[in-house]
């Protein structure tokens, strides 16, 4: 039997690609890597180039583990981490090891397509709540989770993406933070809290983290050095107890994710250089952001609508009442522009009239140049819609 999955997005050929989240090219730090790698080589050749165990390069984390002790006061130490091929692993080695077949899942509707793939390729049954502007709604959480219970299928796990969710940009506001945490404490269900855009900050720091207001209690946090670093290194990883570090080790079959790389990247953060590449990032996204929404208001305000993200990559986008995602999608194509047409971020469907627009990739003259091309397509669409009436 083959499962039905939602393609994954991919680097579009078209000349503007607002679909792939990736970070900007031009800033990844390739030449501190390439020391980072030569240092992480020279200086323990069969360290590493040897297969490094399950959990992963321990000084590396130690240093994430580090982070999060100061981040959050809590004791976070080395035995709480493991180290995944990014965070789409991560979740899929979560998934390996929570769920069985016909388990529920629930997630936000919009949601990551990858975790909905990695949930549904285990078997899982997903069930979605809707989101808001402040991401998922508490109400409709509260009344899902007591209905799984009443008809005798609890729900095993709730993923949420609580800072700037992709698609949807939204953040979780610490009431509601508090009020899921205590939700999936009352109801047993793990929360997987991936935080895939974490340091993407272009209004300041985040609420709390889950896992900092739950004292690390059920929770399992999902990180990454993709959209900070580099998304080609492959480096991500796993925050929770370590009884729940130790089931994930014992679920994958890979000899671990690579101990080069971890160590290349651990050289790199000992050079101090990380929080000032950081913070070069925001300036840079900042910038997309607003020059991206700039765009949209001045050439594609009569067709869509959309909130302001407080970080990560992304702008999602409504469409005015009779526009189609996938007819914007397609002609949008014949411009030149690659966009992400909704549908694919709803688990049960939904998302006709939803775009998402990746700001971070593309510096800001082509990226007003693409979404002028974008309301061009729009437009188009729209004198179709009008004139097939
Ligand atoms: C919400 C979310 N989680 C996880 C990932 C996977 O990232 P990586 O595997 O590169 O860490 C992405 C990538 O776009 C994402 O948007």
């Amino acid at each position: 039997m083959t499962r039905q999955l939602v393609a994954p997005t991919s680097l579009s050929p078209l000349p503007y690609d607002l679909n792939a989240g990736v970070p900007d090219d031009a800033s990844l730090p390739s030449r501190e890597l390439a020391e980072a790698a030569v240092r992480a080589i020279e200086q323990d050749p069969a360290g590493a180039l040897t297969y490094g165990g399950a959990l992963g390069y321990e000084p590396l984390r130690t240093w994430i583990a580090a982070r999060y002790s100061q981040e959050t006061g809590l004791n976070v130490t080395p035995a709480h981490l493991t180290l995944t091929s990014g965070s789409a692993h991560a979740i899929d080695n979560i998934a390996a090891a929570f769920i069985a077949p016909g388990d529920v899942v629930i997630t936000g509707a919009p949601t990551y397509p990858g975790a909905i793939r990695s949930f549904r390729a285990r078997g899982a049954r997903i069930v979605d709540v809707p989101q808001d502007e402040d991401g998922i709604e508490m109400v409709s959480l509260a009344s899902t989770l007591e209905h799984q219970r009443a008809i005798g299928v609890p729900a095993k796990l709730i993923y949420v993406i609580a800072n700037y969710d992709n698609p949807s940009g939204s953040t979780l506001p610490v009431h509601r933070r508090e009020e899921l945490a205590l939700l999936a404490a009352r109801y047993h269900a793990l929360v997987v809290e991936d935080d895939a855009y974490t340091g993407i900050d272009l209004e300041g720091p985040p609420p709390t983290s889950l896992y900092q207001i739950a004292r690390g209690e059920g929770i399992l946090r999902v990180g990454t050095f993709s959209k900070t670093i580099a998304t080609g290194l492959r480096v991500g990883w796993v925050l929770a107890d370590p009884a729940i570090v130790r089931a994930l080790a014992y679920m994958r079959f890979d000899n671990g994710s690579t101990p080069f790389v971890q160590r290349m990247v651990y050289e790199y953060l000992q050079t101090g250089v990380y929080d000032a590449h950081v913070e070069q990032l925001r300036a840079i996204y900042k910038e997309r952001r607003d020059t991206a929404l700039a765009a949209v208001l001045e050439h594609c305000s009569d067709y869509v609508t959309c909130d302001v993200p407080r970080g990560g990559f992304f702008l999602w986008l409504t469409l005015r009442a009779g526009l189609d995602a996938m007819r914007v999608f397609e002609t949008a194509k014949t411009y030149g522009v690659a966009v992400t047409p909704g549908h694919g971020y709803y688990p049960n469907g939904g998302g006709e009239n939803r775009i998402r627009l990746v700001f971070s990739a593309l510096p800001p003259d082509e990226l007003r140049k693409a979404v002028v091309l974008f309301g061009k397509a729009c437009a188009e669409v729209a004198a179709g819609t009008l004139a097939s009436r």
